[in-house]
């Protein structure tokens, strides 16, 4: 058979030139799917070409393994609605970081170099970690947990043991005297189980609106962990440490980003119980007031200018080709219309561009919330479709959970209709004085209805 390893390593790096790429083309809306491509194309080839390896064994069970996984990936990713993709990411997040921690489990098994059992250790343990803490913002995105934050006296104690434990336990793995086998050496599993403990735990008393944040911090974590597990073996796997290192980079970023925009800090996100108390002693004035959708037709009819801030309300009612289907109306009448889009809207990052690319509204439609902040003063109406945390003045007012908070200041508006189904809260629980304010109107209902209803009026029109 010809000996083809020499094709190993150029073709790794050849793959990690076709991630940086995807991820560069993954960082604009009009190129994000093409970058997908680039990207799911590279790890294609470096799982092939990874079958040269010399010495490999159980060729069938690996291949078992990937029509598995990659059967159950596929039939997933197709059935999962775009409102349950964070717990799918969370899910997926987390078999990275317990596939890490396999292979360090495995390359412990079979070295006696104290360097790279001990880049095993640090692997496994953060591998551990996030395939324990991902699990956990798992069962609380898709409500098998109580998503709200759960406190205990003395937690941040207990945290600490079990994180310094697990060390402990990891340094001994690595001191291990080479005459007592690590399979019967009882350092080993508990160095997993102190571990698993430790992501368990901190994880649990985060609550369910900063799980996003979370889930992109485990996704760097599990990066690095693939990294440090690429040097672990007796010849370094350049293809998992320098994609590794892009993910754990663009996790850490990405968390970085998400944090800010919400105005918190990370220790704030994993130590600050964030839902886990309400806001007291907060008397909103005044009365929410509804509207018909003939009104609003209406008032839209008489507008010059609409803005439109969309919000997870509209993921859920998946309103997006009815929101398009106004749009091309309203402009069709000479209105000017905007999104006003906030990073943090909706359940996931980019979120909204997302669903509004799908309805086909035109990328230069969609605007920031620094570019489109200045333009409320000015504007007729706008329709907040669904949003709720993220129009919400409490984040203007000192005590509130949410102070600090940049957001969409819809209240500036001329007019705001809001469409939601009836009373409920935003992902933080915290009540919003936007609906009960003089130039507010309810419009209730879901909002795809609420946009086909408002569809139809103006077209009476
Ligand atoms: P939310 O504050 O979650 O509010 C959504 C609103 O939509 C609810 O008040 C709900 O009211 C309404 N709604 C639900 N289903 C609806 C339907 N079928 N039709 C019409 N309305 C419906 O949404 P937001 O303003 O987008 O804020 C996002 C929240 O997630 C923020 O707290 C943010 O910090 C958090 N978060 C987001 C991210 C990312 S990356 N996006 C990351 C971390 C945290 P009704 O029940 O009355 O209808």
């Amino acid at each position: 058979m010809i000996d083809l390893t020499w094709a190993i390593d150029p073709v790794y790096i050849a793959t990690i030139f076709f991630f940086i790429v995807g991820l560069q083309r993954m960082s604009h809306p009009l190129t994000a799917r093409s970058g997908i491509v680039w990207a799911g194309a590279a790890m294609l080839i470096a799982t092939f070409v990874t079958f040269l390896t010399p010495n490999l064994t159980n060729f069938a069970l690996m291949a078992i393994a990937i029509v598995i996984g990659g059967g159950f990936g596929y039939i997933a990713a197709k059935r999962v609605a775009m409102t349950d993709m964070p717990q799918m990411i969370a899910l997926y997040n987390g078999m990275g970081g317990g596939a890490a921690a396999g292979i360090s489990a495995v390359a412990l098994l079979g070295t006696t170099n104290a360097a790279t059992a001990s880049l095993a250790v640090v692997g496994g343990l953060i591998g551990a970690i996030s395939f324990a803490g991902s699990v956990i913002a798992f069962l609380k995105l898709q409500g098998l947990m109580r998503p709200r934050p759960i406190t205990f006296t003395g937690q941040q104690f207990v945290n600490m043991a079990f994180l310094t434990l697990a060390i402990i336990s990891g340094v001994l793995v690595v001191l291990q005297p080479s005459w007592i086998p690590l399979t019967v050496s009882i350092y080993l599993p508990l160095f997993f189980i102190l571990s698993l403990g430790f992501g368990f735990l901190m994880t649990l008393p985060i609550g369910g609106a900063d799980m996003p944040v979370v889930i992109s911090m485990y996704n760097a974590f599990t990066g690095l962990a693939v990294a440090l597990d690429g040097f672990s073996f007796a010849t370094p796997n350049y293809a998992m440490v320098i994609a590794g290192i892009i993910v754990g980079a663009a996790g850490s970023l990405l968390t970085l980003n998400m944090a800010r925009a919400m105005n918190r800090s990370i220790s704030n996100v994993f130590f600050g119980a964030f839902g886990a108390t309400e806001e007291k002693g907060i008397e909103i004035q005044g009365s929410m007031k509804s509207i018909d959708a003939d009104d609003v037709a209406v008032m839209l009819a008489y507008a010059n200018k609409v803005i439109i801030a969309p919000g997870y309300g509209m993921a859920v009612a998946q309103a997006q080709q009815k929101v398009k289907e106004l749009t091309d109306l309203l402009e069709s009448k000479g209105i000017l219309v905007k999104f006003a889009i906030h990073p943090v809207a909706g359940r996931m990052p980019g979120h909204m561009n997302v669903l509004l690319a799908e309805a086909g509204v035109d990328y230069g439609h969609l605007f920031d919330r620094d570019e489109i902040n200045p333009e409320f003063p000015s504007t007729d109406v706008v329709l907040v479709i669904g949003a709720n945390d993220v129009v919400n003045p409490a984040a203007h007012r000192q005590g509130s959970p949410l102070f600090g908070m940049p957001i969409l200041d819809v209240e500036q508006a001329i007019n705001v209709i809001v469409l939601k189904r009836g009373q409920g809260k935003g992902f933080a629980g915290i009540e919003n004085d936007l609906f009960y304010r003089d130039n507010t109107r309810m419009l209730y209902g879901d909002a795809q209805e609420s946009a086909g209803k408002l569809v139809q009026a103006l077209k009476k029109l």
